[in-house]
């Protein structure tokens, strides 16, 4: 019996016959040798099998392994500088478990939306694998950030009674007799749970019946949400400040791997520290007036081509706060100095990426709230719940939520968030 490994765990098998156990990637053979890129699902590693070192039947067989073959695999763990990934395994004796061919996609290019049509395979690429792993770590990383400051997890629910981020947008879905909304948001939830626990946050799927077919629209996408009791705008930008800094530096620790196999340039991300410029609206949007590229009308919410031109100025995020009250959700508070503002902040990721994160300090006075919730055409009588965190000893409050595919596709420095989530749902695509 040998150790069985992974192709990550290599570097502690130096020297040591291991057994691997994967699939084929790729493929050459020339003479009385073949050399097979085996990826396992935490890496790919070159596997040398010289005919003199296995069995006549294996040597044979390993030269009718289509890509996606699977396999066993077992040999001697080399160091090796020039292997991609610095090790290479010396086959002493192979296992098939499956021999295929025809595997529906090749190293050739694809076109996207048959990739897309594929992900149920395509995941096992090495590009979708990097990013996936990345992912993975990303919100390992946010988890342990907030864990860490005694921030206690309070999930959402998924079916919601009501909107919390506009009507337009909702997910319909038949309750026994009633109809139920798939929630845009955990944030109201979030609000009862931080009164409850102080420091808490949410970090689940989110549903938006968007229209958009950008690159930054997903129907169902993951949000992280931290919502803190007796805060302030001010504390919470300082918060997604300090959260995105510790991501990022986590992420350059850890998964160096995965950015190589993503080719991500790394001065990108070193340079991701604080403080990150802050602007309000007003001054945003006198950059965007005088910009001969920029559509953008006084007043208005920024489109994504005006958050693309903001984002560029800078090489770290840019916070923007105080947008008109008017372009921004029912739920937050009136600035006191200016009251047709509001106490709001989008972050801006770098490199033209776009809004990562929407937060906001809360209308914590009960009157105010409900003339909001009648401008807004609300249902009174939902809302009745979340009216009484204003009833029952009302605090200031703050809180933001994260796009996680937003901001994974930023960190991996991937243009389309539907690489970032495992199967993407958009307006068009329902399957696999
Ligand atoms: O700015 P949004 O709409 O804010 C909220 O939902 C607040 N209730 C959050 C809070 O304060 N707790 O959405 C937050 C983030 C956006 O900045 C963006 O990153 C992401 O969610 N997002 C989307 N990501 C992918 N596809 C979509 N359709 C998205 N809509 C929003
Ligand atoms: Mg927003």
């Amino acid at each position: 019996m040998t150790t069985i490994t992974t192709v990550k765990r290599l570097s502690e098998h130096v020297g040591q016959t291991v057994t691997l156990r994967g699939w084929v990637y790729n493929k050459r053979s020339k003479g009385k040798l073949h050399f097979l890129q085996v990826r396992d699902g935490s890496g790919i590693v070159q596997c040398v099998v010289f005919m003199k070192n296995v069995d006549e039947e294996s040597f044979e067989a390993i030269g009718h392994l289509g890509q996606e073959s699977s396999l066993s695999v077992t040999g001697e763990v080399k160091a090796d500088e020039r292997a991609p990934g610095g090790f290479e395994i010396g086959v002493s004796s192979v296992e098939i478990h499956q021999v295929v061919d025809g595997y529906p996609i090749t190293p050739k290019e694809h076109g996207v939306d048959y990739l897309l049509s594929q992900r149920h395979l395509w995941l096992r690429s090495k590009r979708q694998s990097a990013i996936m792993r990345l992912r993975s770590h990303v919100m390992m990383s946010l988890r342990t950030f907030f864990q860490d400051q005694d921030f206690v997890c309070m999930d959402s629910p998924m079916f919601t009674p009501n909107a919390c981020e506009g009507t337009s947008e909702l997910f319909e879905v038949p309750y026994f007799e009633r109809t139920a909304y798939l929630t845009q948001s955990g944030q109201l939830y979030a609000e009862a749970s931080a009164m409850a626990l102080g420091k808490v946050y949410t970090f689940g799927p989110t549903f938006r019946a968007e229209k958009s077919k950008t690159r930054r629209h997903l129907t169902e996408f993951w949000m992280l949400e931290p919502e803190l009791a007796y805060a302030e705008l001010d504390d919470v930008c300082q918060l997604a400040e300090d959260m995105i800094c510790y991501v990022v530096r986590d992420v350059l620790e850890n998964c160096q791997a995965e950015l190589a196999d993503l080719e991500r340039d790394l001065s990108k991300l070193e340079c991701i520290l604080g403080p990150f410029p802050r602007l309000t609206y007003e001054e945003a949007s006198k950059i965007l007036l005088e910009h001969p590229d920029s559509e953008f009308v006084a007043g208005d919410d920024f489109g994504a081509p005006d958050e693309t031109i903001l984002s560029e100025m800078h090489e770290r995020p840019v916070m923007i706060t105080h947008y008109p009250k008017e372009v921004k959700a029912f739920y937050m508070k009136r600035d006191p100095e200016d009251e047709s503002k509001v106490l709001c902040v989008d972050v801006l990721g770098p490199e033209g990426v776009g809004e990562i994160i929407g937060g906001s300090q809360r209308e914590d006075d009960l009157g105010i709230l409900e003339g909001r919730i009648r401008d807004h055409d609300l249902p009174m009588s939902a809302f009745e719940w979340f009216l009484d965190l204003r009833r029952y000893g009302s605090v200031p409050h703050a809180g933001f939520g994260l796009g996680l595919e937003r901001f994974v596709g930023w960190i991996a420095g991937v243009e389309h968030i539907r690489e970032c989530i495992p199967f993407p749902r958009t307006i068009v695509r329902l399957e696999p």
